[in-house]
């Protein structure tokens, strides 16, 4: 379920108009639905409640300041990546005491800095990390609170950008050598306490047969490093996907309605149903980082039809967006439902829709047959809340888009859109 839906034909974002906000914002303009977010969260939290467990957002999917508020208001801990993720978090007024810090290359730099801060846990990628992190905080004098990130090779049948959690993956420390390296911390690293276990086996997965297949693989292990060790928390990484697909339609319970048990796709609820029993007895804190079930089917991309160019083997929508704002279908062949802001009638022209930058790769779709829609006009590109913005860039020196959240009938700029002089200034 989300927030957008065409209410007197043309397309609301919760009480709010989004033809008002691409003419008084401009476009390329994402915009996000504070209801949205909120309701993911609270809906994933409620899933899980058969369990002690924490919701920890993974602040890469969209790390806007006030998107992070909301979520830190809502009472969520935070999965960051970076040094410069947690500045973000702690800027929003979220606790770095709740933090989980993840990715293998984490610099000298970046692990002081969380260390001062007081991170919940580093998650480990390697042994060498796990030694650099020993070393690190002895020379800080204080103990490193820290998990290894298992892989478990297991197929999490994704796109292969986004799978982690095969041998191949560059993620995590092999599943047959955990034990022995816990072992071997425990005797040779006085700097680190390791606290927990970590797993993430991809994202956008639309199945919870591989979520199933990770968890009942790696329980027996936690259970192991519970009793030798004494850890506390498994987290069980991200990776819930979202529909993008029919997404307009899918913010309707009558689209819920019409599907059947095997056609719906993985919801909040079966996922907190299948895992629940499978991880509630072994006295674990388990944690939870999604990023994408919150924040993506929250967010639309708004842009607008520059021209449109009717060539011997296709005809093109050219529009003000380029994959330099939002790039997962150049990246990952990711889909993007496009629908008009003023409701369309039935009928549907085959196009490829493109934006301004000089790559071949720059389309938003290609060959698909969608709701005509003419020069002058905008449309939206749904599922945009996540991997949208943050993985945004200059290329072509275009500016940043602006970032609009819309709470019930608010709509606040919560990123100014750049200037040319912002684009510069550090060169000057
Ligand atoms: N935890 C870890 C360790 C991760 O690496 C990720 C995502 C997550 C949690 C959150 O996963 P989610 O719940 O959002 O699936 N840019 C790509 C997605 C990259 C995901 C990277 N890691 C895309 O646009 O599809």
């Amino acid at each position: 379920m989300h927030g957008f839906a065409y209410r007197n034909g043309s397309l609301h974002c919760e009480d709010v108009d989004l033809q008002s906000l691409a003419e008084s914002h401009g476009t390329p303009l994402y915009v996000y639905s504070a209801g949205t977010i909120r309701d993911h969260y609270r809906r994933l939290d409620q899933a899980l409640e058969g369990v002690d467990h924490e919701v920890a957002y993974a602040v890469k999917a969209n790390s806007n300041l006030s998107v992070l508020r909301l979520l830190a208001d809502e009472g969520a801990g935070f999965d960051i990546v970076s040094g410069g993720e947690l500045f973000r978090v702690i800027e929003a007024g979220g606790e770095p005491a709740r933090c989980t810090f993840a990715g293998v290359g984490k610099t000298r730099r970046e692990i002081e800095y969380a260390l001062e801060q007081g991170i919940y846990s580093f998650n480990v990628e390697s042994e060498a990390e796990l030694r650099y992190l020993d070393q690190v905080a002895g020379e800080l004098g204080v103990t490193a609170p820290a998990a290894v990130r298992v892989n478990p090779n297991v197929d999490a049948r994704t796109h292969k950008y986004i799978s982690t959690g095969k041998s191949e993956n560059k993620f995590g420390v092999d599943f047959e050598q955990i034990a022995d390296l816990y072992a071997r911390a425990a005797k040779d690293l006085p700097n680190v306490r390791l606290r927990g276990i970590q797993m993430h086996i991809g994202s956008q997965l639309t199945s919870i047969q591989p979520f199933i297949e990770a968890v009942e693989k790696v329980a027996p292990l936690a259970a192991r490093l519970r009793d030798e060790h004494g850890i506390e928390f498994w987290s069980i990484g991200g990776g819930i996907g979202i529909i993008y697909q029919d997404c307009l339609r899918s913010g309707t319970i009558d689209w819920w309605d019409e599907k059947s048990e095997q056609d719906r796709p993985l919801t909040l609820d079966e996922y907190g149903r299948e895992l629940v029993p499978r991880l509630r007895d072994l006295g674990l804190r388990i944690l939870l980082e999604p990023g994408r079930c919150i924040a993506g089917n929250a967010g639309v991309l708004l842009t607008t039809c520059l021209y449109e160019k009717k060539g011997s083997a296709k005809t093109f929508k050219i529009v003000d967006a380029g994959m330099n704002d939002l790039i997962r279908p150049a990246l990952y062949e990711g889909y993007h439902e496009i629908v008009p802001l003023r409701e369309p009638g039935a009928e549907r022209l085959k196009v490829d829709v493109v934006g301004p930058i000089c790559e071949s790769g720059d389309f938003f779709c290609q060959d698909h047959e969608l709701p005509d829609f003419q020069p002058g006009e905008a449309v939206a590109l749904m599922s945009s809340g996540a991997y949208g913005f943050v993985m945004a860039s200059n290329y072509n020196t275009r500016p940043m888009p602006a970032e609009v959240l819309v709470d019930g009938d608010k709509a606040s700029v919560i990123r100014k859109r750049q200037t040319l002089e912002d684009l510069v200034a550090a060169e000057r």
